[in-house]
């Protein structure tokens, strides 16, 4: 089985008052293990909306959403909470780190939740902070830290519980051009690794990085491109 998504006809509704804004409007979307895509569009047409249900934040209005086999449209919140920490890594535009925590907490905090012990998630969390180059930086606080390594730290918390999807919400979109290089180095080398990488963003460059774009418009898709053999060379 090589689908890690498997959705059909996912819609997305929001209750404002009497209003039903209709955010998505029919989505079906196939992504295989190992693929690297980038979600492009015009703000407003749904790419939040879209990550927030693949990574289990949320649930659809109607459509089914199989992940990794596993039908999670009818979960309960319990059940999604437990498939999210184990098979989501989840990075944020604003990084969405706790400020009063150093590094070393911040990324070991997912392994909690696995029921790791401490002494475990201490060596884990240390070696995931090496592998995303902060190993001299474990025990600084956000605020004793830049943008980028803010968002490197987020995206050692992403990877500690070994996800089988890394999930990206603009995660260049606070970073200057450099640091953004940086962090796209570092989604590049962990899809490289195997892992299944998937972000949004507003940026041509950026999305240059995968090897599939799919183009959101007012709640569908729009175009959905793999590049040629030669261009992943
Ligand atoms: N909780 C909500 N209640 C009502 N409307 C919502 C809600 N969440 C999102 N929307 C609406 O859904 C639409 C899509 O929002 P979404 O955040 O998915 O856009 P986006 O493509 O990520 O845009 P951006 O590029 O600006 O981040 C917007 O028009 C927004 O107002
Ligand atoms: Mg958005």
């Amino acid at each position: 089985m090589n689908n890690v998504i498997d959705i059909k006809g996912i819609t997305r509704n929001f209750q404002l008052g009497q209003e039903t804004v209709k955010v998505l409007k029919g989505i079906d979307l196939i992504i295989e293990k190992g693929e690297y895509v980038a979600f492009m569009g015009p703000s407003g047409s749904g790419k939040s909306t879209l990550m927030n249900l693949l990574g289990c934040l949320d649930t659809p209005t109607s459509g089914s959403y199989s992940l990794n086999g596993a039908d999670v449209s009818t979960m309960t919140d319990d059940q999604l909470a437990e498939i999210r920490n184990k098979e989501i890594g989840f990075v944020f535009q604003t990084f969405n780190l706790l400020p009063r925590t150093t590094a070393l907490d911040n990324v070991a905090l997912p392994m909690i939740y696995a029921g790791k012990s401490k002494t475990e998630r201490n060596e884990r969390a240390a070696e995931v902070l090496k592998n995303v180059g902060l190993a001299d930086r474990m025990d600084h606080k956000p605020n004793q830290l830049s943008g980028g390594q803010r968002q490197r730290v987020a995206v050692g918390r992403a990877l500690v519980n070994k996800p089988s999807i890394i999930l990206a919400d603009e995660p260049t979109g606070n970073l200057d051009s450099k640091t953004s290089v940086e962090i796209m180095n570092l989604f590049d080398e962990i899809h490289a690794a195997g892992n299944t990488v998937i972000l949004v963003t507003h940026e041509e460059d950026i999305a240059e990085h995968a090897h599939r774009v799919i183009r959101l418009r007012d709640g569908i898709i729009e175009k959905d491109e793999r590049k040629s053999f030669q261009n992943i060379q």
